[in-house]
């Protein structure tokens, strides 16, 4: 788990920081492990799957433009990028190597539905993205390298000319950190950033994700131009159960929607939009042989491993697997419990036909590894 600074709890940083205020943790990874290197990142950029950026900072004079590309990159041209002024950031990067979601678990405290993916930057010197904001809390634990943040909590104004392809806000001095290896700033949504490599880095972002009031109301009559995102400033710690979407966050969702659907109708999409994926990182599911199969694989207290794509949730009523909802038994929850912790079902846990439909439901969904064809 991450090291808070001085005593502060898990509690005390949801209390006093989740979603309110950004807190800057130094030494709280002191080795980022697992880690990739920049030619495993720049590999990963070349492929068809991955969704990748190349940013470049233009300078002229004290004036900085930003410039986007999105991959996938050629190879060669990734080896003969210029010394300075750029970075290339990988999204997603756990679900094409499920080794690195192992960074999730310094974040026991926030519950895993609420994470949308692990982005891996490296930045060249003088590399950044530019001052700007985003909509989601992240985590940005800084790698190998150095990285000067500013940081603010002031209102800061867009600024339309810095670049035709990222929405970049005007610079800023704010609260400046200098990052190296271990330290992690955790920032609300909102809060303007704006961080440079002052050496080569590479930086870590545990990004979460936050359904809006319109994912909801699908079909309704909504006003777009109130689209309030999922809050939970009041999250606490032991909500955090491997997999599990607790009633009070389908209570939050519910307020999100003012009521204007039913309880069962909250849980169910809270679900689905917890457990979406994109369209090309969705694993595919297990035809009617395959998933027999893998339920005998099952039987025979064999295991099965989870899809390193596959986005799996449960509620007090469902189960859901890549945006798919099944209601599941009472007695499920300690085997999904065991599952979304491992990754791994064991198939000693799958004591009755209920739970094994429900196995064979969810490997046609997507939810496992499936065996290799022959
Ligand atoms: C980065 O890794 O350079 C960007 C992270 C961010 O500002 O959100
Ligand atoms: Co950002």
């Amino acid at each position: 788990m991450l090291r808070f600074p001085g005593k502060l709890s898990a509690e005390q940083f949801l209390e006093r920081y989740w979603q309110k205020n950004p807190l800057f943790m130094p030494a709280a990874l002191p080795h980022i492990r697992p880690a990739i290197t920049r030619n495993e990142l720049a590999w990963l950029a070349t492929l068809d799957d991955v969704e990748s950026r190349l940013v470049f900072s233009q300078r002229s004079g004290e004036q900085v433009r930003y410039r986007a590309e999105t991959g996938p990159f050629d190879a060669a041209y990734l080896a003969a990028l210029p010394a300075r002024d750029w970075t290339l950031l990988v999204h997603d990067v756990e679900k094409h190597v499920p080794a690195m979601r192992k960074l999730f678990d310094h974040v026991p405290f926030i519950p895993d539905w609420r994470i949308d993916d692990l982005m891996v930057s490296f930045a060249a010197p003088g590399g950044g993205v530019g001052p700007h904001r985003d909509n989601y809390d992240v985590f940005l634990c800084q790698g190998i390298g150095r990285r000067e943040w500013h940081v603010t909590t002031d209102e800061i104004a867009d600024d339309p000319h810095a670049s035709d392809d990222l929405a970049i806000t005007r610079t800023f001095k704010g609260i400046t950190h200098a990052v190296s290896e271990g330290d992690v700033l955790y920032l609300p949504p909102g809060v303007a950033h704006w961080g440079t490599a002052t050496r080569a880095c590479m930086t870590y972002s545990v990004g979460m994700r936050a359904p809006q009031r319109s994912d909801f109301l699908i079909g309704l009559a909504d006003s777009q131009q109130h689209n309030p995102f999922y809050r939970d400033p009041d999250l606490l710690a032991v909500e955090a159960v491997p997999g599990f979407i607790s009633s009070e966050a389908r209570k939050r969702a519910q307020h999100l929607v003012d009521g204007q659907l039913n309880e069962a109708d909250v849980a169910k999409t809270l679900g689905c939009l917890a457990t979406q994926t994109k369209d090309w990182i969705t694993p595919e599911g297990a035809d009617d042989d395959e998933a027999l199969e893998l339920a005998d694989t099952l039987l025979q207290a064999g295991k099965l491993t989870v899809h390193g794509m596959a986005c799996i949730a449960w509620d007090d009523h469902s189960v859901y697997v890549n945006a798919a909802q099944r209601p599941r038994s009472p007695g499920d929850a300690d085997w999904l419990r065991s599952m979304c912790a491992l990754r791994v079902l064991d198939g000693a846990l799958i004591v009755d036909t209920a739970a094994r439909d429900c196995v064979i439901w969810m490997s046609k969904m997507g939810a496992f590894d499936l065996p290799e064809k022959e």
